[in-house]
Order: structure tokens, then C-alpha cells, then sequence
């Protein structure tokens, strides 16, 4: 998640005129691109001091409160036996997980602003993901291990989401498992996740990328801007005969187009 208020973007696509699209490397780019990762807090709900649900009370898990409860819930249904973290800055996110699996592995630029003490089971790996993923991948791979839960949270560039994601299901230790992809409601995250077309990717037996819908945000440092929600792809070896439905979501109408719109009159208002 970034800072970037409703003035910045606006000049950002301004700036962005005759930039070439990553994917195509020709014509407009068909979204915004974010900001480089500046932390702050304004980027989550403001926690409340004394609230009857622990998870309204962290100061440092950058999601919002329904963006937790999903995570607790999912993590409470799976107990991973091991998940990974890619992008972890205060650790918020990384504390429930560690709280739900066996073994943990974190992934970050910088793991300094973890202050929180983390148990023995989580193990940080400090670099890009890019560099580190594959190997720790093949690692897992080569001791015959499966990844039971991955959250992809770190590069919020088009090519980076695409990478974290690729390394991820190119991988054999994610035969069976759960992937969750945070910002799916940022426009750059969407086109990364949405060019890797995976209706037709062999492992991807369940995807929906609004399994919780993010948000535009009101104030602070962040105004304007499309942040949040979580994606949620599910692997498997084989997809059931009895489904009766292609992997992506589609009893409902997407809420990701609806507040983008929503966001741009917003914008054009301002
Ligand atoms: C939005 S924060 C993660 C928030 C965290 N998952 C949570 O729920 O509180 C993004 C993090 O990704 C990290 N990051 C950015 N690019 C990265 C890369 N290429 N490899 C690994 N981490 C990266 C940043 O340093 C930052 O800590």
C-alpha cells in the first residue's frame, strides 16, 4: 500500500500520457501506476484502544478491519502447516499467520520495522522477492513440502505482483494450496493478477478477486486512492467434475469496476 494522495495520482496518470504498457511495451498504459512503498499510517483504519476484537486494535496490520477478519478466518479453517508472506513491513499481518501455522516464512525489503516479537517458527528472509522466492521455493520443493498458504503483499508494481504470483504457481509446493493477493482493487495490482489469465492456468481451480472488496480512501495521506481488498486463487492438481463452473467467480458482478468508476467522478470532482 502507498501514499499517494488524489493530487499526486492525478499528475501521476497526467505524467504517464505516452508511457509504454509493460505487457505489450507499446500504447498508453491501461492503468495508473502506483507509487513507490512509502509507509504510513494512514493506510489503515485507525485502531481502537479498548475494542472487544483483537483485531481492531493493532496499530501495525496495513488492512482494514475486514481484510483482517477474512485472513483470521481463512487461517483459522486451514491451520497451514507452512505459509508464506511476501511483504510484511510492521508485522501485523505476519503475527496471525504465525498464530495459525506450524512454520512461517517472511519475505521483505527490510524486515527493521517488525517490532513486534515474532515466535520461533517464523523464519525472515530480508531482500526482493525476486531474488529470494524461486530459490526458497525450491527449497521447500526439494525437501517435498507443500505450501499450504501464501499472501502476496510486497511489489505492488505490475511486474512485481506478476512475479510473485508466477514464481508461486510454477512451483510444485503450491499443488494444493491457498493464495491470497492483497490491493486487488488497485488498478496496477489488477492488471498484473488479470494478465496472467488464469482461467486457463492449469492449477488455478478457483479464483475470485473481490473476495473482500477494498476501498477508496476518504482521507489522510492516501485520499483518493484505490487501495485494499483480497484476492483469493485456490490450487489444486485436479479440478472437480462436479463444479460446474470455469475457475473465476461469476455469480456475481465484479465490484472492482464499480468503484473504480466511482473513483474517477470522485477525482473529476475534486
Ligand atoms: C503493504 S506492505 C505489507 C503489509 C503487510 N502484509 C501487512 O498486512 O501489514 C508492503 C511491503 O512489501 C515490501 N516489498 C516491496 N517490494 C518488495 C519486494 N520486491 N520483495 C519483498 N518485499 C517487498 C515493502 O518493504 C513493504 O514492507
Amino acid at each position: 500500500m502507498h501514499a499517494a494522495g488524489a493530487a499526486g495520482l492525478r499528475r501521476l496518470t497526467r505524467a504517464l500520457g505516452g508511457r509504454a504498457d509493460p505487457a505489450a511495451e507499446q500504447g498508453p498504459l491501461p492503468f495508473e501506476l502506483n507509487a513507490p512503498y512509502s509507509p504510513t499510517p494512514d493506510n489503515r483504519p485507525i485502531p481502537l484502544d479498548r475494542g472487544r476484537l483483537e483485531l481492531t486494535r493493532d496499530t501495525g496490520w496495513q488492512m482494514s478491519f475486514g481484510e483482517r477478519a477474512a485472513v483470521e478466518g481463512i487461517l483459522t479453517q486451514l491451520r497451514p502447516e507452512l505459509a508464506l508472506e511476501i511483504g510484511t513491513a510492521e508485522g501485523g499481518c505476519l503475527e496471525r499467520i504465525a498464530a495459525h501455522s506450524a512454520e512461517v516464512h517472511s519475505i521483505d525489503l527490510t524486515h527493521e520495522p517488525v517490532t513486534r516479537p515474532l515466535p520461533a517458527h517464523v523464519v525472515l528472509h530480508t531482500g526482493s522477492s525476486r531474488a529470494l522466492l524461486t530459490p526458497l521455493l525450491a527449497s521447500f520443493a526439494q525437501a517435498g513440502r507443500g505450501v499450504d498458504f501464501a499472501l502476496v503483499d510486497g511489489d505492488h508494481s505490475y511486474d512485481g505482483v506478476r512475479a510473485d504470483l508466477t514464481a508461486l504457481l510454477d512451483s510444485p509446493v503450491t499443488a494444493r494450496s491457498v493464495l491470497l493477493v492483497h490491493d486487488t482493487m488497485n488498478a496496477e495490482i489488477r492488471a498484473g493478477i488479470e494478465s496472467l489469465q488464469l482461467e486457463e492456468h492449469a492449477k488455478v481451480v478457483y479464483y475470485e478477486l473481490d473476495l473482500v472488496p477494498g476501498y477508496v480512501y476518504r482521507d489522510g495521506a492516501c485520499h483518493g486512492a484505490a487501495w485494499g481488498g483480497i484476492g483469493l486463487l485456490l490450487t489444486d492438481t485436479s479440478r472437480s467434475p462436479d463444479y460446474p463452473l470455469g475457475p473465476r467467480q461469476t455469480r456475481y458482478y465484479e465490484p472492482f469496476a464499480a468503484l473504480q468508476r466511482f473513483r474517477s467522478e470522485l477525482l473529476a470532482r475534486q
